[in-house]
């Protein structure tokens, strides 16, 4: 059974039929991504996943449990968290607060304890600026905090809308390095991105979305070979 799928929804806003019929699935342990030009939904779908918007039609399950009964925050106690676009940290907070906020459906403090150092292990620059209010950090160090913050929630499923935007090229590496060492630890990866050629060198799979319709779907591999997706998002001739 794939740990999320996603039969054939459609999401509004007012009238504004943004998803028309996305169906996708992820398996345990993948990373799999959705590109996509801007305005193509990516984000649409990323939010009507996580139950930040209802879909008008079609199903969400996650653990073959349909989401449609439940908040957004008892997605996060099921274990699915995400990583927002645009980061919105809590930027009066300091870094460890920010963190801890990420940890606030647990209840046991030595694991916590235990999360923030592997928070602080795979960013180190955050451990350095742990006193630190949020609204004062640089972007890329925001966008370290709100992937961290993340992974306090311990999540089986993260969801991330484009942790490399706005990035240096040398942060972007780093960002990926990162992704797959959550990876490698055991957490599976729903990943949107506009850098097609990083997330594709890095996901098993990805789906590629245009006006609010998946219009290919193949393997990481194809999809790198494929002349469209190379003209178009690859910035390939
Ligand atoms: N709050 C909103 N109200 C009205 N329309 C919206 C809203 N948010 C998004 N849309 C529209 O829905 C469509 C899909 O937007 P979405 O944010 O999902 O795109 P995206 O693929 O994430 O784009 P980007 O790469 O620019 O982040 C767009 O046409 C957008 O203008
Ligand atoms: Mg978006």
């Amino acid at each position: 059974m794939p740990i999320l799928e996603v039969e054939n929804i459609h999401s509004y806003y007012g009238n504004i039929h943004a998803l028309k019929g996305i169906s996708l699935t992820v398996e345990k342990g993948e990373i799999v991504t959705l590109i996509g030009a801007n305005g193509a939904g990516k984000s649409t779908t990323l939010r009507t996943i996580s139950g930040l918007m209802k879909p008008r039609e079609g199903h969400v399950r996650f653990d073959g449990e349909d989401l449609a009964p439940f908040k957004p925050h008892d997605l996060i106690f099921k274990g699915m968290s995400m990583v927002p676009e645009g980061r919105r940290i809590f930027a009066r907070l300091t870094v460890s607060e920010n963190l801890e906020m990420g940890a606030y459906t647990r209840k046991s403090g030595p694991d916590i304890a235990a999360d923030l150092e592997r928070v602080f292990t795979l960013f180190p620059r955050l451990k350095e600026r742990r006193k630190q209010v949020g609204g004062t950090l640089s972007g890329g160090e925001q966008q370290m905090l709100a992937t961290g913050r993340a992974l306090m929630a311990h999540p089986r499923l993260l969801l991330m809308d484009e942790p490399s935007m706005g990035l240096a090229p040398v942060l972007v590496e780093s960002i990926f390095d990162t992704i797959i060492q959550i990876n490698k630890e055991g957490t599976t990866i729903l990943l949107v991105e506009q850098n097609a050629l990083m997330a594709l060198s890095i996901a098993s799979r990805g789906y590629v979305l245009q006006t609010g319709e998946i219009v290919v779907q193949d393997t990481a591999e194809e999809l790198k070979k494929n002349k469209m997706i190379q003209k178009s998002y690859l910035g390939m001739e």
